[in-house]
């Protein structure tokens, strides 16, 4: 089968190579990958990674086989799942417990956009709930984490605040109470604040947090550190500053139940996944856009 496989030829990072297929285990059922989406922090472990290595967590598709232990998806079934790696491929082994059925109002490549970016706009969510009446800022607002954010909070009753990098970052945002154009230009405080740009994006979080806030910090997309000392949180008494990682920020059983809420809040029209949508064959091309900030949502790939 072709596989999408990182290169050492710097020209071309990655490549699609014929691989072996893939052997799953008795709690893995095979799944005829559709589609898939990138992730920003892909990009740099497509960096990191050795010649041969085969990314890919987040995919969308059709089960071939049932898992051999009973559990899970049937044979026909559509899913969207969490892969480790590997997912970039025309089939993939995935664990039954990273693996949720899809309604059949949710499109395949929707689907895709899902398990990264999706989790962990849910679960940083988690950190201030319950949200109804709280005023949350969003920065990377308009991104894949971001977009699917500001829509998640809005439904759960909050106020939201995005920050984007410009004007035309923001038509595809829904949900939202405000919209500024750098985070300089927010104002007030906020119980909850989603933080995922780093350098003086944190800085700001910190000055706008309310006494007792939580900023969830889950990324650095600048790059840039952030110096702060205890002075700058002083007048924000008992604010917290919480590190995430989506992966292990709740229990690995967790995993289908949130991808299944997820896939329910699609169907019923309350999470819409913003897609810029191409043939995999052209992955190679897309991933600097998405550095270069020109990806508005989710970069997903058909596999064709
Ligand atoms: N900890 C975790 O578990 C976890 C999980 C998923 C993602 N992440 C991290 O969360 C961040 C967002 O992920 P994503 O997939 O949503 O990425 P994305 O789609 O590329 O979105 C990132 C957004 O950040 C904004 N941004 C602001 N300053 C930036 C800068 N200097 N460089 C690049 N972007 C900047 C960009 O929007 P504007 O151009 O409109 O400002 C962009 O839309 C990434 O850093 C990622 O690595 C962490």
């Amino acid at each position: 089968m072709l596989a999408v496989v990182n290169s050492s030829n710097a020209a071309a990072p990655i490549e699609l190579r014929e691989v072996p297929e893939p052997q799953p285990a008795p709690n893995e059922a095979l799944v005829e990958v559709r589609a898939f989406s990138l992730n920003r922090g892909e990009l740099r472990l497509l960096q990191v990674r050795p010649e041969g290595w085969r990314p890919g967590q987040d995919i969308s598709g059709v089960v071939l086989r049932a898992a051999a232990d009973g559990n899970g998806p049937r044979a026909g079934e559509r899913v969207v799942a969490l892969t480790d790696n590997a997912g970039w491929a025309e089939r993939a082994a995935v664990p039954t417990h990273r693996m949720a059925v899809l309604p059949d109002n949710v499109l395949i490549e929707e689907a895709a956009a899902l398990p990264v970016a999706g989790l962990t706009a849910l679960r940083t969510l988690r950190h201030r709930a319950p949200l109804l009446g709280k005023r949350v800022l969003i920065t990377g607002a308009a991104g894949g984490v971001g977009h699917l954010a500001t829509q998640i909070a809005a439904r759960s009753g909050a106020r939201v605040t995005a920050v984007v990098g410009g004007p035309e970052r923001v038509r595809h945002l829904r949900g939202v109470d405000e919209i500024v154009e750098g985070v300089d230009k927010v104002q007030g405080n906020f119980a909850l604040i989603l933080e995922s740009a780093g350098g003086p994006s944190l800085i700001a979080a910190i000055a706008h947090i309310e006494a007792k806030g939580t900023i969830v910090v889950f990324g650095n997309s600048s790059g840039e550190p952030t110096p702060f000392s205890f002075r700058d949180l002083a007048e924000h008494p008992n604010a917290r500053i919480q590190g995430f990682s989506y992966f292990t920020s709740e229990a690995e059983e967790r995993f289908a139940p949130d991808l299944a809420l997820l896939v329910s809040l699609v169907a019923d029209g309350s999470l819409k996944p913003h897609l810029v949508e191409h043939s995999w064959r052209v992955l190679a091309q897309i991933g600097p856009q998405l550095r270069d900030r020109q990806i508005r949502g989710k970069a997903v790939f058909d596999i064709d």
